[in-house]
């Protein structure tokens, strides 16, 4: 999605603006544009395409220094992806500029009005609506810019987070956000502004996170002023000191961060659970749980509503919460839940799952379910995002940023999660024994190790990705804990490669799918030992008998699918609710492999955003 940046203090701001356009990346778009004010002009770029060829644009055109600047990495939604709708938008005087992430929805009838008083339009966003409104009130009403901006705001329906410059008062930049991410860094006499902390890491570790409905007046040399923008009342910012550190966010010598991403998980698992697992003494500590436990542990139903690669996380905590905290389970995509009036008591617990934690729908979701009285968990990486705040509680991942618009390290850490607060439930309510418990927390705490032999296959999947690259469909089955990751699988290779691709349970395959099956047709079949294994070697005979090519994931030292299959990749034994920890390792090498050999752009594929927040 959209991603800001700004920049208000005593350096050059075009230098710090483009790197953090170029952090912002990851969270895909199609455009890109930068404004500097260089004490006398506004000087503005903006360009289709990527932040390399506003690069290239900017520094052939404009010749400007400032240390006043804003930028912006446009995802389409009004208007098509070209130069003209790209942000920054001026003001008709040309005194304004503006750049915003999010949906204006009423931006057509505002747009009439403004028209009817006279203001043309370039472009066919929402934005230029909006700085138009903000520039007619200053007009109308005699305010500065924070004022004008909160007055057009509330004339407003939709989301943003925006940054409004004004070059009549070049000593302040004003920021707003509902229901889009916003940061302010906040450094030694500067201030940053970013979708994420990432544009500002290596200047500074301090950030104000605004709330939904918050904006500020960001004054150079000075402070930075919060209040609501609803009813004006002022709010005591509340500066946090960040934990994120540069190298973290840069690609440490792999060729990609999807491909470093997944090398993270060994460390990443043990992340999430280092701190909270204490094996000797047979505890779990969580708590978000902790001090909710009797409210979660009675809940009559637990509803995870996800969307993407989180709501197979969900699909994965299906199996986990029932098998051993034996709470019925519903998994929802959040898009759907929130608008098909939904069941929901106060008895209900509704956990989120969501990476960024400012998925739109997921947020939407979560509020919904907060209306109707449920009790709501925020399962989330992206510490104090959006749906981490607005949940009663909930459990960080603690996976470390992830880039690569797929997802990958996220997923694993959720099931990791999630997997700790069923055992802990599970233990609350008797409903495990203390020695299964016992050996879910050993084994889980092997977990990393065995991520590190199933990565060790990337030399055979590399193999495996030449050898099908040009299939124009491929098939993932899976059964019991695994049929999610069959999805997962699926979806990885979807997003990164092109290549159409659809996951099913396996034995759901004889309804339908085996029609598909020829000698073109790829078929990875999760086979490991435990969980079903001899019913999807049955599956795995009946593709052979119609010619599919055959890619067995299996337990390491399986004779009989090798027998069968024309390659198997190992990953090493677990217990079966485990065991999508290591079955998804392959999947995701094998899409990246793909992807990489078809030339693709692995981190940033088309179309595709790393945070979703419009719906
Ligand atoms: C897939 C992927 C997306 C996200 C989905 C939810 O690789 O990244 O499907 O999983 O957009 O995002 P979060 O988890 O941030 O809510």
């Amino acid at each position: 999605m959209c991603g800001i940046v700004g920049y208000i203090g005593h350096r050059e701001a075009y230098p710090i603006v483009l790197k953090g356009l170029q952090r912002l990346e990851y969270r895909g778009y199609d455009s890109a544009g930068i404004a500097l004010y260089d004490g006398e002009e506004l000087k503005m770029c903006k360009t289709k395409g990527k932040v390399a060829d506003l690069k290239n644009k900017f520094e052939e055109e404009v010749t400007t220094n400032g240390t006043v600047g804003i930028g912006h990495t446009r995802w389409a939604t009004h208007g098509e992806p070209n130069d003209v709708n790209s942000h920054p938008h001026y003001s008709n005087s040309g005194d304004l500029v503006i750049i915003h992430n999010g949906i204006i929805e009423n931006y057509d009838s505002l747009k009439k009005e403004l028209k009817k008083r006279g203001y043309t339009f370039k472009s066919d966003t929402d934005t230029e609506v909006l700085v138009n409104l903000i520039e007619d009130v200053i007009i109308n009403e005699k305010v500065k810019l924070g004022k004008a901006v909160q007055i057009a705001l509330n004339q407003t329906i939709g989301a943003y987070a925006i940054a409004v410059f004004n070059k009549t008062k070049p000593d302040e930049i004003v920021v707003a956000r509902l229901g889009s991410p916003l940061a302010i860094g906040v450094g030694e006499d500067e201030f940053f502004v970013a979708s994420d902390a990432s544009p500002f890491l290596e200047f500074t570790n301090n950030a104000i996170y605004l709330e939904d409905g918050e904006m500020a007046v960001i004054r150079r040399d000075k402070d930075v002023k919060v209040r609501k923008i609803h009813d004006d009342s002022l709010v005591d910012p509340y500066v946090q000191e960040l934990q994120m550190n540069l190298e973290q966010i840069e690609k440490g010598g792999y060729e990609h961060f999807m491909l470093k991403e997944i090398h993270e998980q060994p460390n990443a698992i043990s992340d999430t659970y280092r701190g909270r697992m204490l094996v000797d003494q047979g505890i779990i500590r969580m708590a978000g749980v902790d001090d909710n436990m009797e409210r979660i542990a009675n809940a009559k139903r637990i509803i995870i509503v996800a969307c993407g690669t989180s709501w197979h996380a969900g699909l994965v905590a299906e199996y986990i919460f029932e098998d051993i905290a034996r709470i019925p389970v519903e998994v929802e995509y959040a898009s759907e839940f929130r608008y098909r009036n939904p069941v929901i008591s106060e008895n209900d617990v509704v956990i989120s799952i969501s990476q960024s934690g400012e998925t739109a729908d997921t947020m939407a979701a979560i509020k919904l379910a907060k209306e109707k009285g449920a009790f709501t968990f925020g399962v989330c990486n992206v510490v104090g995002s959006s749906i981490s705040r607005e949940t009663h509680a909930g459990a960080y991942t603690h996976a470390g940023p992830e880039i690569g618009v797929a997802s990958t390290k996220a997923f694993t850490t959720q099931i990791t999660v999630l997997t700790l607060m069923a055992l802990k439930l599970g233990k609350f309510k008797g409903t495990i024994s203390h020695s299964d418990f016992q050996f879910h927390l050993q084994e889980l705490e092997r977990i990393p190790e065995k991520v590190k032999e199933a990565l060790k296959s990337d030399e055979l999947i590399q193999e495996i990705a030449a050898k099908y690259k040009d299939a124009p469909n491929c098939l993932y089955l899976g059964r019991g804990y695994n049929f999610p990751v069959a999805l997962e699988g699926a979806l990885k290779l979807k997003e990164i490669s092109y290549i159409h691709a659809e996951g099913y349970p396996a034995a759901e395959m004889k309804h339908g799918p085996i029609a598909l099956i020829d000698e073109q047709m790829p078929v990875v079949v999760i086979a490991t030992k435990k969980g079903h294994y001899e019913k999807v070697v049955s599956n795995i005979q009946e593709i052979k008998s119609r010619k599919g090519k055959i890619i067995g994931i299996v337990t390491k030292g399986d004779e009989e699918v090798r027998d069968l299959a024309d390659y198997v990749i190992e990953v090493p034994e677990t217990l079966e609710s485990l065991t999508p920890l290591l079955t998804t390792i392959p999947l995701q090498l094998l899409s990246y492999h793909i992807a990489v050999l078809l030339g693709k752009n692995v981190d940033q594929p088309r179309n595709l955003a790393k945070s979703v927040t419009v719906e």
